[in-house]
């Protein structure tokens, strides 16, 4: 990877006061390719999609459409399985409503997730137990900042109608072993619900391979728009539901009384969409698979490795993170008693961009008997330098703690 190419794809990183951006997993930044695509479709040939008859509405469409055919090769899925949504968050509520609304859960039945899952997952699915009146067990870390997976087999069992799981932690960095799980889950009968968000991007993602009935992702976490995502939903299984949010371009027939609808996935995509978006991440794909994936993902391990190494040599430091082999490149840690939202203000000060906070997994950091940490993220464009300005920077942040 031509670490220095690569860098000065990214505009914001050229800037007079640009940051050390290790905020990644909050949002990556955006390469030229792909802002340079969204600006063409806003100048050149802004229209509405599969609606309008004239060149720059079928150049829409057709780019629009281009874009299912991209993503869903990219995570080893038909062009009919993909749904476009505002992100995780928004693939994830629909999924879930439109679960809600078919009969295959009952009273009392179970639903499996994990620890670690991210709020975007966890609260649309207490939310569906709640209503549909399932309980929710949970898969637990184990060794390493791992799931305990001989717990998983335990916890997975013939009650058990649904297991949604992320592949990636947003804090642990921690790549599960979503097969093995599935596996077991497939094997009682229940859905495999994955959340993809961390890792579409960061690691090579194939929903077969992975065993996923629906997968869902963001655009923005992998170089791509903010408010677009991707809800993938096996042929078979999505065949079972019926969407939710209802509205104009995906109705084959209306009458003063009832409506009937056209076909899926453009069915679950009712409104005007986030076209811009779509056809941003389209490019971002291209981008990506330019780059290669694989690389990508060495190239983080590297980077977080080198991080590990550094930010263990501090002394007070604690640090939760997994082993870089299986790791998408997050490093989460905490100092002494500095709270880690003041520690990400002096970063911030110092230039270096973190997060700090619970990252929206407020069980795993229970879990953890921590109640936030300070986050720093790797992504393509990340340097050694960049890992060296956050040492320096946390050394300067203890001096002022006098710690
Ligand atoms: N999910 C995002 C994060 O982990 C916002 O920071």
């Amino acid at each position: 990877m031509d670490l220095a190419k690569i860098k000065k794809d990214f505009p914001i990183l050229s800037k007079k006061d640009a940051l050390i951006y290790l905020d990644s997993a909050a949002t990556s930044l955006t390469p030229e390719p792909v802002l340079e695509a969204m600006d063409a479709y806003y100048r050149t040939y802004r229209a509405n999609i599969h609606r309008g008859l004239y060149k720059e509405a079928e150049r829409a469409s057709n780019e629009y459409e281009e874009a299912r055919v991209v993503v869903a090769r990219f995570i080893g899925a038909q062009a009919d399985e993909i749904i476009f949504t505002a992100g995780a968050t928004g693939s994830s509520n629909m999924l879930m409503y439109a679960l809600e609304h078919t009969d295959m859960f009952q009273e009392g039945d179970e639903v499996v997730t994990t620890i670690m899952e991210h709020s975007a997952v966890l609260i649309p699915l207490q939310a569906f137990a709640k209503r549909k009146k399932l309980n929710i067990r949970y898969i637990e870390l184990g060794e390493n900042f791992q799931l305990d997976y001989e717990q998983a087999e335990q916890v997975i069992t013939s009650k058990t109608k649904l297991v949604a799981l992320t592949l990636a932690s947003n804090v642990l960095g921690t790549i599960n072993d979503v097969t093995r799980v599935a596996r077991r889950a497939h094997e009682v009968g229940a859905l495999v619900i994955v959340d993809a968000t961390a890792a579409v991007g960061h690691m090579p993602v194939d929903v077969t391979l992975l065993g996923a009935d629906f997968l869902f992702f963001s655009g923005h976490k992998m170089c791509g728009p903010t408010g677009v995502g991707v809800l993938y939903g096996k042929k078979s299984e999505l065949a079972k539901l019926t969407p939710s949010f209802l509205g104009g371009g995906i109705i084959e027939d209306v009458t003063r009384t009832d409506f009937v609808l056209g076909l899926k996935p453009w069915s679950f995509e009712a409104g005007t969409p986030n076209i811009a978006g779509v056809i941003g991440l389209k490019t971002t794909v291209e981008y990506l698979e330019k780059i290669g994936v694989e690389k990508i993902q060495t190239h983080c391990r590297e980077i977080l490795a080198y991080a590990q190494q550094e930010l263990q040599k501090i002394e007070g430091s604690t640090l939760y993170s997994a082993e870089p082999a299986y790791n998408v490149g997050i490093v989460s840690f905490t100092l002494d008693t500095v709270h880690p939202h003041d520690m990400a203000e002096i970063l911030g000060k110092n230039g270096v961009a973190v997060r700090a906070g619970h990252h929206c997994a407020v069980p795993l950091h229970t879990e953890l008997n921590v109640p936030a940490t300070t986050r720093a993220s790797i992504y393509l464009y990340t340097t050694e330098e960049d890992i060296d300005a956050l040492v320096s920077s946390i050394k300067k942040a203890k001096e002022i703690f006098n710690i």
